[in-house]
């Protein structure tokens, strides 16, 4: 279903940074942060990203009776079958500060050698036109690298400083943001999905 120029859409998050990226991408829309309509935030109850970005979204279309755009991401390590995933934010439990999260993974990771230490960061982005939307945009985003035994940079935020990134020879907390937005899983998926909803504008 085609959306009208300068619709609001509201983004089921509170993270300025992702507002304002989000709003530079999608200009022919008006990007409203779910905290102007008091949203309360769902439990996120999927085992997957793509289930936790639909919860997210509906909720605050419903809450708002908007078209809403939500996100979900999270760390996937192949030695670790796929853990963090989607606990990411709270792999060392509720409360988990970022350092008890990369300590736990280092920990996790201490025996695995350097060829198995595969890992990727993925983001997933849903735009649903209501909270009854049957068919949401998904977009999905990657970004590869390799887990570090320690960590290197100050940047960024989680599990950036043990995140290796071959091609840059960095992780990904040594690049300054604007150069990890070009880079990252976010900044992919976000991308995927303005072409998606620009190509719904136009079709
Ligand atoms: P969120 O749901 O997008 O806020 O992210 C969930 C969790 O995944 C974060 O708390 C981080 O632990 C991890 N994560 C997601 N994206 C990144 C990233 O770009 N760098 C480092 N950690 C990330």
């Amino acid at each position: 279903m085609p959306v009208s120029n300068n619709q609001q859409i509201v983004l089921a998050s509170g993270n300025l940074g992702k507002i304002k990226e989000i709003q530079a991408l999608l200009q022919a829309y008006a990007i409203v942060p779910q905290s102007a309509f008091k949203v309360v935030e769902p439990e996120e109850t999927g085992t997957t990203f793509v289930e936790n970005a639909i919860i997210k979204a509906r909720n605050a279309a419903q809450h708002c009776q908007l078209p809403a755009i939500a996100d979900d991401s999270g760390l996937i390590v192949d030695a670790l079958h796929g853990a963090p995933g989607v606990i990411s934010a709270r792999y060392a439990g509720v409360g988990a500060s970022d350092g008890d999260n990369v300590q736990k993974l280092l920990h996790a990771m201490q025996d695995v050698p350097e060829h198995l230490r595969t890992a990727r960061f993925v983001c997933v982005m849903v735009y649903m036109a209501h909270a009854d939307d049957p068919c949401p945009l998904i977009a999905q985003g990657f970004w590869e690298g390799r887990i570090l035994n320690h960590a290197i940079g100050d940047y960024g935020f989680g599990y950036d400083p043990v995140f290796w990134l071959e091609a840059q020879h960095c992780t990904s907390a040594q690049l300054a943001p604007a150069d990890k937005n070009a880079l990252s899983h976010r900044g992919k998926a976000l991308s995927v999905l303005t072409q998606q909803l620009n190509a719904l504008h136009h079709d």
